[in-house]
Protein backbone atom coordinates (compact mmCIF):
# COMPACT_ATOMS: atom_id res chain seq x y z
CA UNK A 1 0.00 0.00 0.00
CA UNK A 2 1.29 3.24 -0.87
CA UNK A 3 1.89 5.41 2.48
CA UNK A 4 -0.90 7.93 3.42
CA UNK A 5 0.39 11.50 4.28
CA UNK A 6 -0.67 13.06 7.48
CA UNK A 7 -1.60 16.29 5.25
CA UNK A 8 -4.31 14.77 3.36
CA UNK A 9 -5.78 12.63 5.94
CA UNK A 10 -6.12 16.43 8.07
CA UNK A 11 -7.78 17.79 4.74
CA UNK A 12 -10.53 15.19 4.99
CA UNK A 13 -11.23 15.32 8.47
CA UNK A 14 -10.93 18.78 8.90
CA UNK A 15 -13.56 18.89 6.08
CA UNK A 16 -15.95 16.44 6.99
CA UNK A 17 -15.68 17.53 10.96
CA UNK A 18 -15.15 13.88 11.84
CA UNK A 19 -12.50 12.49 13.93
CA UNK A 20 -10.30 10.33 12.34
CA UNK A 21 -9.20 7.51 14.58
CA UNK A 22 -7.15 4.37 14.34
CA UNK A 23 -4.66 5.85 11.72
CA UNK A 24 -1.52 3.45 13.09
CA UNK A 25 -4.19 0.26 11.92
CA UNK A 26 -5.08 1.58 8.54
CA UNK A 27 -4.33 -1.68 7.02
CA UNK A 28 -7.28 -3.83 4.98
CA UNK A 29 -7.80 -6.58 7.21
CA UNK A 30 -5.44 -9.81 6.10
CA UNK A 31 -8.11 -12.71 5.45
CA UNK A 32 -9.05 -14.91 2.36
CA UNK A 33 -12.54 -15.27 0.82
CA UNK A 34 -13.02 -18.65 0.59
CA UNK A 35 -16.87 -19.10 0.04
CA UNK A 36 -18.26 -22.91 1.54
CA UNK A 37 -15.03 -23.80 2.03
CA UNK A 38 -14.00 -24.59 -1.23
CA UNK A 39 -14.74 -21.58 -4.09
CA UNK A 40 -11.75 -18.72 -3.41
CA UNK A 41 -12.45 -15.34 -4.18
CA UNK A 42 -9.64 -13.03 -5.18
CA UNK A 43 -9.83 -10.12 -3.23
CA UNK A 44 -7.21 -8.29 -3.61
CA UNK A 45 -4.80 -7.97 -6.91
CA UNK A 46 -2.47 -5.55 -7.69
CA UNK A 47 -3.61 -2.34 -8.77
CA UNK A 48 -4.64 -2.21 -12.66
CA UNK A 49 -1.65 -0.15 -14.74
CA UNK A 50 -3.58 3.01 -14.93
CA UNK A 51 -4.12 3.10 -11.45
CA UNK A 52 -0.37 2.21 -10.81
CA UNK A 53 0.93 5.52 -9.95
CA UNK A 54 -1.39 6.31 -6.60
CA UNK A 55 -1.60 2.70 -5.23
CA UNK A 56 0.14 -0.91 -5.28
CA UNK A 57 -2.70 -2.83 -4.78
CA UNK A 58 -6.17 -2.99 -5.49
CA UNK A 59 -8.74 -4.68 -2.24
CA UNK A 60 -12.49 -5.29 -2.60
CA UNK A 61 -14.40 -4.07 -0.27
CA UNK A 62 -14.73 -7.04 2.17
CA UNK A 63 -11.54 -6.68 3.76
CA UNK A 64 -12.39 -3.55 5.36
CA UNK A 65 -15.34 -4.96 6.99
CA UNK A 66 -16.22 -6.56 10.64
CA UNK A 67 -15.34 -10.01 11.23
CA UNK A 68 -19.00 -10.98 11.45
CA UNK A 69 -19.61 -9.24 8.49
CA UNK A 70 -17.27 -11.37 6.66
CA UNK A 71 -17.96 -14.46 7.53
CA UNK A 72 -21.44 -13.99 6.73
CA UNK A 73 -20.22 -14.06 2.73
CA UNK A 74 -18.09 -17.02 3.43
CA UNK A 75 -21.44 -18.87 3.20
CA UNK A 76 -23.83 -18.76 0.88
CA UNK A 77 -26.67 -20.12 3.42
CA UNK A 78 -25.75 -17.17 5.80
CA UNK A 79 -25.42 -14.79 2.95
CA UNK A 80 -29.01 -12.54 2.93
CA UNK A 81 -28.34 -11.57 -0.48
CA UNK A 82 -28.81 -15.57 -1.71
CA UNK A 83 -32.24 -14.57 -1.09
CA UNK A 84 -32.45 -12.30 -4.20
CA UNK A 85 -31.02 -15.22 -6.50
CA UNK A 86 -33.41 -17.17 -5.82
CA UNK A 87 -36.23 -14.94 -6.19
CA UNK A 88 -34.34 -13.73 -9.78
CA UNK A 89 -34.63 -17.12 -11.06
CA UNK A 90 -38.51 -17.20 -10.34
CA UNK A 91 -38.65 -13.96 -12.25
CA UNK A 92 -36.30 -15.41 -14.87
CA UNK A 93 -38.96 -18.22 -15.43
CA UNK A 94 -41.90 -16.47 -15.81
CA UNK A 95 -43.73 -14.65 -18.31
CA UNK A 96 -44.22 -11.44 -19.08
CA UNK A 97 -45.15 -8.54 -21.31
CA UNK A 98 -47.33 -8.55 -24.81
CA UNK A 99 -45.00 -11.63 -25.98
CA UNK A 100 -46.00 -13.57 -23.26
CA UNK A 101 -41.84 -14.88 -23.26
CA UNK A 102 -40.09 -15.59 -20.33
CA UNK A 103 -36.16 -14.78 -19.96
CA UNK A 104 -35.67 -18.46 -20.06
CA UNK A 105 -38.11 -18.74 -23.59
CA UNK A 106 -34.78 -17.17 -25.00
CA UNK A 107 -31.93 -17.37 -23.14
CA UNK A 108 -32.70 -20.61 -21.24
CA UNK A 109 -30.54 -21.30 -17.65
CA UNK A 110 -29.17 -18.26 -16.01
CA UNK A 111 -25.98 -19.73 -16.95
CA UNK A 112 -25.83 -18.34 -20.43
CA UNK A 113 -24.95 -14.77 -18.84
CA UNK A 114 -21.86 -16.60 -17.33
CA UNK A 115 -18.72 -13.72 -17.39
CA UNK A 116 -20.77 -11.12 -18.47
CA UNK A 117 -20.73 -9.68 -14.87
CA UNK A 118 -17.40 -9.50 -15.32
CA UNK A 119 -16.67 -7.55 -18.64
CA UNK A 120 -20.15 -5.18 -17.99
CA UNK A 121 -20.53 -1.64 -17.69
CA UNK A 122 -18.95 -2.29 -21.79
CA UNK A 123 -20.25 0.14 -25.08
CA UNK A 124 -22.61 -1.65 -27.10
CA UNK A 125 -20.83 -2.16 -30.44
CA UNK A 126 -24.61 -1.49 -32.34
CA UNK A 127 -25.76 1.43 -30.48
CA UNK A 128 -22.24 2.75 -29.00
CA UNK A 129 -24.21 3.11 -25.55
CA UNK A 130 -22.28 2.18 -22.60
CA UNK A 131 -24.54 -1.20 -21.18
CA UNK A 132 -24.61 -2.19 -17.70
CA UNK A 133 -26.67 -5.57 -16.56
CA UNK A 134 -29.43 -3.22 -16.12
CA UNK A 135 -29.55 -1.81 -19.66
CA UNK A 136 -29.21 -4.92 -21.18
CA UNK A 137 -32.35 -6.47 -19.13
CA UNK A 138 -34.24 -3.63 -20.26
CA UNK A 139 -33.62 -3.77 -23.28
CA UNK A 140 -35.09 -7.15 -23.67
CA UNK A 141 -37.84 -6.14 -21.33
CA UNK A 142 -38.72 -3.73 -23.52
CA UNK A 143 -37.88 -4.51 -27.12
CA UNK A 144 -38.02 -8.54 -26.78
CA UNK A 145 -40.78 -9.00 -24.67
CA UNK A 146 -43.33 -6.22 -24.77
CA UNK A 147 -43.56 -4.69 -20.90
CA UNK A 148 -42.47 -1.80 -19.51
CA UNK A 149 -39.03 -1.31 -18.52
CA UNK A 150 -38.02 -2.26 -14.74
CA UNK A 151 -37.08 0.50 -12.41
CA UNK A 152 -33.29 0.98 -12.33
CA UNK A 153 -33.47 0.08 -8.39
CA UNK A 154 -36.75 -1.94 -8.48
CA UNK A 155 -37.39 -5.46 -6.94
CA UNK A 156 -37.34 -7.69 -10.11
CA UNK A 157 -34.25 -5.16 -11.58
CA UNK A 158 -32.30 -6.34 -8.52
CA UNK A 159 -33.53 -9.68 -8.41
CA UNK A 160 -32.39 -10.77 -12.32
CA UNK A 161 -29.27 -8.55 -11.16
CA UNK A 162 -28.31 -10.75 -8.09
CA UNK A 163 -29.01 -13.64 -10.47
CA UNK A 164 -26.76 -12.61 -13.09
CA UNK A 165 -24.15 -11.24 -11.17
CA UNK A 166 -23.97 -14.92 -9.55
CA UNK A 167 -23.15 -16.51 -12.71
CA UNK A 168 -19.59 -14.97 -12.73
CA UNK A 169 -19.01 -15.38 -9.02
CA UNK A 170 -15.12 -16.15 -9.22
CA UNK A 171 -14.54 -14.29 -12.62
CA UNK A 172 -11.82 -11.52 -12.81
CA UNK A 173 -13.19 -8.10 -13.40
CA UNK A 174 -11.70 -7.25 -16.51
CA UNK A 175 -13.68 -4.37 -18.02
CA UNK A 176 -12.82 -2.38 -21.43
CA UNK A 177 -11.29 1.28 -21.22
CA UNK A 178 -9.58 1.79 -24.49
CA UNK A 179 -11.64 1.82 -27.79
CA UNK A 180 -15.22 3.15 -27.73
CA UNK A 181 -14.86 3.12 -24.24
CA UNK A 182 -12.19 5.52 -23.86
CA UNK A 183 -14.90 8.77 -23.81
CA UNK A 184 -16.85 7.07 -21.05
CA UNK A 185 -13.97 5.85 -19.03
CA UNK A 186 -12.70 9.92 -19.30
CA UNK A 187 -15.83 11.40 -18.33
CA UNK A 188 -16.21 8.80 -15.29
CA UNK A 189 -12.34 9.23 -14.31
CA UNK A 190 -12.95 12.97 -14.30
CA UNK A 191 -15.71 12.71 -12.17
CA UNK A 192 -13.84 10.30 -9.59
CA UNK A 193 -11.73 13.40 -9.17
CA UNK A 194 -14.39 16.28 -9.36
CA UNK A 195 -14.92 17.38 -5.56
CA UNK A 196 -18.58 17.79 -5.03
CA UNK A 197 -20.87 18.92 -2.17
CA UNK A 198 -20.29 21.78 0.60
CA UNK A 199 -17.46 19.29 2.14
CA UNK A 200 -15.87 19.33 -1.52
CA UNK A 201 -14.84 16.03 -1.26
CA UNK A 202 -14.20 13.64 -4.62
CA UNK A 203 -14.71 9.94 -4.43
CA UNK A 204 -10.30 9.73 -4.13
CA UNK A 205 -10.36 12.00 -1.54
CA UNK A 206 -12.41 9.11 0.03
CA UNK A 207 -11.65 5.95 -1.73
CA UNK A 208 -7.72 6.50 -2.82
CA UNK A 209 -6.34 9.00 -0.28
CA UNK A 210 -7.58 7.74 3.02
CA UNK A 211 -8.97 4.04 2.61
CA UNK A 212 -7.59 2.13 5.22
CA UNK A 213 -8.61 4.72 8.06
CA UNK A 214 -11.80 4.87 10.39
CA UNK A 215 -14.40 7.78 9.41
CA UNK A 216 -17.51 7.98 11.82
CA UNK A 217 -16.42 4.63 13.10
CA UNK A 218 -16.78 3.24 9.28
CA UNK A 219 -13.50 1.63 7.84
CA UNK A 220 -12.92 3.40 4.53
CA UNK A 221 -12.62 0.99 1.60
CA UNK A 222 -11.18 1.60 -2.36
CA UNK A 223 -14.97 1.97 -2.94
CA UNK A 224 -14.73 -0.89 -5.50
CA UNK A 225 -17.85 -2.22 -7.00
CA UNK A 226 -16.88 -5.87 -7.98
CA UNK A 227 -18.67 -7.05 -4.92
CA UNK A 228 -22.00 -5.42 -6.22
CA UNK A 229 -24.68 -5.79 -6.15
CA UNK A 230 -24.24 -5.76 -2.03
CA UNK A 231 -26.38 -7.12 0.52
CA UNK A 232 -26.26 -3.95 3.06
CA UNK A 233 -26.83 -5.14 6.62
CA UNK A 234 -27.79 -1.31 7.22
CA UNK A 235 -30.43 -1.49 4.32
CA UNK A 236 -31.76 -4.72 5.13
CA UNK A 237 -31.78 -4.75 1.34
CA UNK A 238 -30.08 -4.75 -1.78
CA UNK A 239 -28.15 -2.00 -3.22
CA UNK A 240 -26.46 -1.20 -6.65
CA UNK A 241 -23.57 0.15 -7.58
CA UNK A 242 -25.53 3.18 -8.63
CA UNK A 243 -27.49 3.58 -5.82
CA UNK A 244 -24.46 3.25 -3.67
CA UNK A 245 -22.69 5.98 -5.95
CA UNK A 246 -26.10 8.47 -5.28
CA UNK A 247 -25.23 8.08 -1.34
CA UNK A 248 -21.96 8.90 -1.66
CA UNK A 249 -22.22 12.12 -3.28
CA UNK A 250 -25.25 12.56 -0.76
CA UNK A 251 -22.74 12.56 2.02
CA UNK A 252 -21.00 15.24 0.41
CA UNK A 253 -24.15 17.35 1.00
CA UNK A 254 -23.89 17.84 -2.90
CA UNK A 255 -27.18 17.31 -5.55
CA UNK A 256 -26.57 13.86 -6.73
CA UNK A 257 -26.79 12.40 -10.44
CA UNK A 258 -29.87 9.83 -10.77
CA UNK A 259 -29.07 6.48 -10.63
CA UNK A 260 -30.37 6.06 -14.01
CA UNK A 261 -28.36 8.96 -15.64
CA UNK A 262 -25.38 9.08 -18.30
CA UNK A 263 -23.11 10.83 -15.65
CA UNK A 264 -23.60 7.38 -13.53
CA UNK A 265 -22.75 4.79 -16.09
CA UNK A 266 -19.81 6.94 -17.00
CA UNK A 267 -18.99 7.14 -13.68
CA UNK A 268 -20.10 2.94 -13.22
CA UNK A 269 -17.27 2.29 -15.89
CA UNK A 270 -14.96 3.75 -14.93
CA UNK A 271 -15.10 2.46 -11.20
CA UNK A 272 -15.18 -1.30 -12.76
CA UNK A 273 -11.83 -0.57 -14.05
CA UNK A 274 -10.51 0.45 -11.09
CA UNK A 275 -11.45 -2.84 -9.67
CA UNK A 276 -10.05 -5.12 -12.89
CA UNK A 277 -8.11 -7.98 -11.18
CA UNK A 278 -10.35 -8.71 -8.69
CA UNK A 279 -12.89 -11.11 -8.39
CA UNK A 280 -16.88 -10.85 -8.84
CA UNK A 281 -18.52 -11.63 -5.72
CA UNK A 282 -21.84 -12.44 -7.03
CA UNK A 283 -23.69 -10.90 -4.29
CA UNK A 284 -21.48 -9.82 -1.35
CA UNK A 285 -22.24 -8.58 2.31
CA UNK A 286 -21.34 -5.06 3.83
CA UNK A 287 -22.56 -3.40 6.71
C1 LIG B 1 -37.40 -12.81 -27.36
C2 LIG B 1 -36.12 -13.29 -26.90
C3 LIG B 1 -35.56 -12.69 -25.63
C4 LIG B 1 -36.16 -12.59 -24.40
C5 LIG B 1 -37.55 -12.97 -24.00
C6 LIG B 1 -35.14 -12.03 -23.53
N1 LIG B 1 -34.00 -11.81 -24.19
FE1 LIG B 1 -32.28 -11.07 -23.44
N2 LIG B 1 -31.45 -11.08 -25.28
C7 LIG B 1 -32.05 -11.55 -26.43
C8 LIG B 1 -31.18 -11.30 -27.57
C9 LIG B 1 -31.47 -11.69 -29.01
C10 LIG B 1 -30.05 -10.66 -27.05
C11 LIG B 1 -28.84 -10.11 -27.82
C12 LIG B 1 -28.01 -11.19 -28.38
C13 LIG B 1 -27.21 -11.85 -27.34
O1 LIG B 1 -26.17 -11.33 -26.99
O2 LIG B 1 -27.61 -12.93 -26.83
C14 LIG B 1 -30.22 -10.57 -25.62
C15 LIG B 1 -29.29 -10.05 -24.74
C16 LIG B 1 -29.42 -10.06 -23.36
C17 LIG B 1 -28.40 -9.67 -22.43
C18 LIG B 1 -26.97 -9.28 -22.81
C19 LIG B 1 -26.22 -10.57 -22.93
C20 LIG B 1 -24.84 -10.44 -23.48
O3 LIG B 1 -24.04 -11.39 -23.25
O4 LIG B 1 -24.53 -9.46 -24.15
C21 LIG B 1 -28.91 -9.80 -21.18
C22 LIG B 1 -28.22 -9.51 -19.85
C23 LIG B 1 -30.27 -10.25 -21.32
N3 LIG B 1 -30.54 -10.40 -22.65
C24 LIG B 1 -31.13 -10.48 -20.26
C25 LIG B 1 -32.44 -10.86 -20.42
C26 LIG B 1 -33.37 -11.00 -19.31
C27 LIG B 1 -33.01 -10.82 -17.84
C28 LIG B 1 -34.56 -11.36 -19.82
C29 LIG B 1 -35.86 -11.55 -19.11
C30 LIG B 1 -36.30 -10.41 -18.31
C31 LIG B 1 -34.37 -11.44 -21.29
N4 LIG B 1 -33.08 -11.13 -21.58
C32 LIG B 1 -35.36 -11.79 -22.17
C33 LIG B 1 -33.26 -12.14 -26.50
C34 LIG B 1 -34.19 -12.20 -25.48
C1 LIG C 1 -16.74 11.54 2.56
C2 LIG C 1 -16.10 10.32 2.14
C3 LIG C 1 -16.67 9.62 0.91
C4 LIG C 1 -16.75 10.13 -0.37
C5 LIG C 1 -16.42 11.53 -0.86
C6 LIG C 1 -17.23 9.05 -1.18
N1 LIG C 1 -17.43 7.92 -0.42
FE1 LIG C 1 -17.89 6.09 -1.09
N2 LIG C 1 -17.97 5.39 0.84
C7 LIG C 1 -17.68 6.13 1.95
C8 LIG C 1 -17.86 5.31 3.13
C9 LIG C 1 -17.64 5.76 4.57
C10 LIG C 1 -18.27 4.04 2.67
C11 LIG C 1 -18.59 2.81 3.52
C12 LIG C 1 -17.33 2.12 3.90
C13 LIG C 1 -16.56 1.64 2.70
O1 LIG C 1 -16.92 0.60 2.10
O2 LIG C 1 -15.63 2.36 2.26
C14 LIG C 1 -18.31 4.13 1.22
C15 LIG C 1 -18.61 3.06 0.39
C16 LIG C 1 -18.52 3.09 -0.99
C17 LIG C 1 -18.70 1.94 -1.84
C18 LIG C 1 -19.03 0.53 -1.40
C19 LIG C 1 -17.82 -0.37 -1.43
C20 LIG C 1 -18.12 -1.79 -1.01
O3 LIG C 1 -17.29 -2.67 -1.25
O4 LIG C 1 -19.18 -2.03 -0.43
C21 LIG C 1 -18.55 2.38 -3.13
C22 LIG C 1 -18.67 1.55 -4.39
C23 LIG C 1 -18.27 3.80 -3.07
N3 LIG C 1 -18.26 4.20 -1.76
C24 LIG C 1 -18.06 4.60 -4.17
C25 LIG C 1 -17.91 6.00 -4.11
C26 LIG C 1 -17.82 6.85 -5.27
C27 LIG C 1 -17.88 6.39 -6.72
C28 LIG C 1 -17.69 8.13 -4.81
C29 LIG C 1 -17.67 9.43 -5.60
C30 LIG C 1 -18.89 9.70 -6.34
C31 LIG C 1 -17.64 8.05 -3.37
N4 LIG C 1 -17.79 6.75 -2.98
C32 LIG C 1 -17.44 9.14 -2.53
C33 LIG C 1 -17.24 7.43 1.98
C34 LIG C 1 -17.12 8.25 0.87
Amino acid sequence: MQPRTIRNVLAASVALGLAVTGMASADPVDDELIIDGDLKIVTQAPAPEHLQDVMDTIWSGWHFREDDTRAMQMDDFDNPGMIFVDRGLDRWNASMGTEDKSCASCHEGPESMKGLRAVTPRVDEATGKVMSIEDYVNDCVTTRMGAEALGMTSAPMKDLLALISMQSRGEIVNVAIDGPAAPFWEQGKEMYYTRYGQLEMSCANCHEDNYGLNIRSDHLSQGQINGFPVYRLKDAGLVTARQRFVGCVRDTRAETFGSGSDEFKALELYVASRGNGLAVEGVSVRH
